[in-house]
């Protein structure tokens, strides 16, 4: 881990890998919550199973935290590292005609995911963890939908998630080849069909989270 880190490819290396990981949770996060679309019943079932089974509680749970967390701060790292060793400023270097301004600004996306999520752990998370660990209330199978469906009363909150989608879709587009160029992922066969797949993956993710956002929003 220490070896991953210290040098410059390394964390280049680690931020990739911590990038596959949170794909994959996106991936996952997206279909348990896209079940909300098909009623209470499935998507109660679907979160009581996730919420009380003891490897996702104890195990799997604590490896997303941690890999949220060790995304963000090698984010950082990599931004102040990044600004520290250029040695000609962008205004200079004509910086449009090299990358997009999405690429450049990785971390202002960044940013927004954050502010997001401190957001979301309050809605969903805090009052999970609250519920069953603070306050150590009984299984209630039936309150999982309830909760979510009332979360997206507001039009305000239903807009601040939408907004946040839309960057986090921003950030996906570059971030997904470039974890792939990161780990040094090319071929001048299968790199344009990644890129591809990259593109529509940024697009078709957050998608699905607006249409669960609006859904819900629109249905109360
Ligand atoms: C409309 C879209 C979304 C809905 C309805 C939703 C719903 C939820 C719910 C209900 C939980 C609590 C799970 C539990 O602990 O029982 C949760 C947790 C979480 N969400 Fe979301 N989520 C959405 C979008 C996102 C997005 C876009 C991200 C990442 C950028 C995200 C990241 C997380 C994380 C990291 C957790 C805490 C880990 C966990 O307990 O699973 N969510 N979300």
């Amino acid at each position: 881990m220490a070896s991953l880190t210290s040098s410059s490819i390394g964390r280049k290396y680690a931020m990739a890998l911590s990038a596959f990981f949170l794909l994959s949770f996106l991936i996952l996060h997206l279909v348990v919550n896209l079940l909300s679309l098909f009623g209470p019943t499935v998507y109660n079932n679907a979160s009581n199973f996730m919420g009380y089974n003891p490897l996702v509680q104890f195990v799997m749970q604590p490896i997303l935290v941690a890999g949220v967390i060790f995304h963000f701060v090698m984010g950082f790292v990599l931004e102040i590292r990044n600004n520290a060793a250029r040695p000609v400023k962008y205004g200079v270097n004509n910086p449009s005609e090299n990358s997009t301004w999405m690429s450049r600004n990785m971390i202002i996306s960044g940013l927004v995911i954050l502010a997001f999520l401190g957001l979301h752990m309050y809605d969903f998370w805090y009052h999970e963890m609250s519920y069953k660990y603070i306050e150590g209330l009984p299984v209630e199978q039936e309150r999982f939908w309830t909760d979510l469906h009332s979360k997206f009363q507001s039009p305000i909150r239903t807009g601040i998630y939408i907004i946040s989608f839309i960057l986090l879709g921003l950030h996906l587009a570059h971030g997904f080849q470039s974890s792939f160029q990161s780990v040094g992922a090319r071929h001048p066969k299968y790199t344009p069909a990644l890129k591809a797949f990259g593109n529509w993956f940024s697009i078709i993710i957050p998608a699905g989270f607006i249409v669960i956002a609006l859904f819900h929003f629109l249905t109360q």
